[in-house]
């Protein structure tokens, strides 16, 4: 399928996937130069066993970006979607695939457990924005970024902080620290402090009179009288680094506002931030989402959709999340089949039969819809 959501570039499946999948007996078809943008051309799913055609007659569409109103019409009764849905958010997308009777799949909804982790693509994803963030800053700060020792001098190492240390943020201090920043890192769930630690970073002390520990792994909101702790905190690493990189989410959430205009404009002129959580809003009081601004010579990169800048691996990483939950949906026998009993295709499926099926989906849109 090819992706139509201006800027992106990723594609669902790539050649790799097609070809396991052709392999044990699935028909497999391609709209021509779904995987160009990512480098993936036609003839390299041709050559994986696949079909240049109109995949939306498939018993089975595999999407990245949620369908447009469009792609929606095209979407047949009895059809399985599976994309980034973001169905706590997009309650009309929702109710409509569900009058259409898709059974809809979400990307962003498989549950966080252990067996479930080679279909995390929320995670495959934010390692792919993790890292990009870094060479994102890199490039735009106007000095190196490892300690040098010259004949024209030393050259003091930069000065990396990262604000929330979860899939993307731990992937950020690895990178900074692989091209020889000095990092430090901050979360309200205090058990990354090891994570960050044995990634050669500092983990920011600060004693919020709570954690944003909440449930699954996830981080919940805090109270106003921590936020406001926090934000004070934090002023001072800020103003001491160079890089700040701010990954702190909360799901379902809008973004919390951590770092203020003022705290911005203590930074030094040529500091950036690169604000991950642009998507939800931004952990910048300043981010504009999508957009880079400039404010007293800091640089503030509210790029969204990080992923998709590195289409070839955030694709490849994507395919490998969907082969993993197809072989929780074919039988041996290469049949489709949704076993609502299992946990995982359960806490994934969205809409079925006409129905919202999803619990949390449920109560975000509002009871059920009608047939
Ligand atoms: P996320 O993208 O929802 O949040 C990013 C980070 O921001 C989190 O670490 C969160 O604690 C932090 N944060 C939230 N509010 C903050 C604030 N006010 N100040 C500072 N930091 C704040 O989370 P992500 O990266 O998707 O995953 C979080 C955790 O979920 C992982 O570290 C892991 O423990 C768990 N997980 C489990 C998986 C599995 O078992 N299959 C897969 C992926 C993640």
């Amino acid at each position: 399928m090819r992706e139509t959501t201006p800027g992106e570039r990723r594609v669902s499946l790539v050649p790799d996937t097609v070809g396991r999948l052709a392999k044990s007996g699935n028909e497999i078809i391609v709209e021509r130069g779904a995987g160009q943008a990512s480098s993936f051309p036609d003839r390299t799913y041709t050559d994986a066993g696949a079909t240049i055609g109109d995949p939306w007659s498939a018993d089975l569409v595999a999407k990245v970006a949620k369908p447009t109103d469009d792609e929606l019409g095209r979407l047949r009764e009895g059809t399985i979607l599976i994309a980034f849905l973001q169905p706590l958010t997009n309650h009309a997308l929702v109710r409509e695939l569900a009058r259409r009777r898709v059974t809809a799949l979400s990307m962003d909804a498989i549950p966080r457990i252990t067996r479930a982790q080679p279909m995390d693509a929320l995670s495959s994803q934010a390692t792919v924005a993790g890292y990009k963030a870094v060479l994102l800053a890199a490039t735009a700060l106007p000095k190196f970024f490892p300690m040098l020792t010259t004949a024209a001098g030393t050259i003091a190492p930069a000065k990396v902080f990262v604000i929330g240390a979860g899939v993307a943020g731990l992937q950020a201090i690895a990178t900074a620290r692989r091209l020889g920043a000095v990092v430090e890192a901050f979360d309200t769930r205090p058990v990354v402090k090891e994570q960050v630690q044995s990634l050669g970073a500092k983990f920011l002390e600060v004693d919020l009179g709570e954690t944003g520990e909440g449930t699954g792994g996830y981080a919940k909101e805090l109270s106003e009288e921590a936020h406001r702790k926090e934000v004070e905190l934090l002023a001072k690493a800020v103003k001491d680094n160079d890089i700040v990189i701010t990954t702190a989410a909360i799901p379902g959430r809008p973004a919390p506002k951590l770092i203020t205009a003022d705290m911005v404009r203590s930074m030094k002129p040529g500091s950036v931030i690169v604000d991950l959580a642009a998507e939800t809003g931004g952990n910048t009081e300043l981010t504009k989402p999508g957009e880079i601004i400039d404010v007293d010579g800091v640089r503030i990169d509210g790029t969204t959709n990080l992923p998709s800048t590195m289409p070839y691996h955030a694709s490849q990483m994507y395919s490998r999340n969907i082969a993993s939950l197809l072989a929780l949906m074919l039988t041996k026998e290469g049949k489709l089949n949704l076993d609502m009993n299992d946990d995982v295709i359960k806490g994934t499926v969205i809409t079925k039969d006409g129905e919202v099926v999803h619990e949390q989906t449920k109560k975000a849109v509002g009871e059920k819809v009608p047939a």
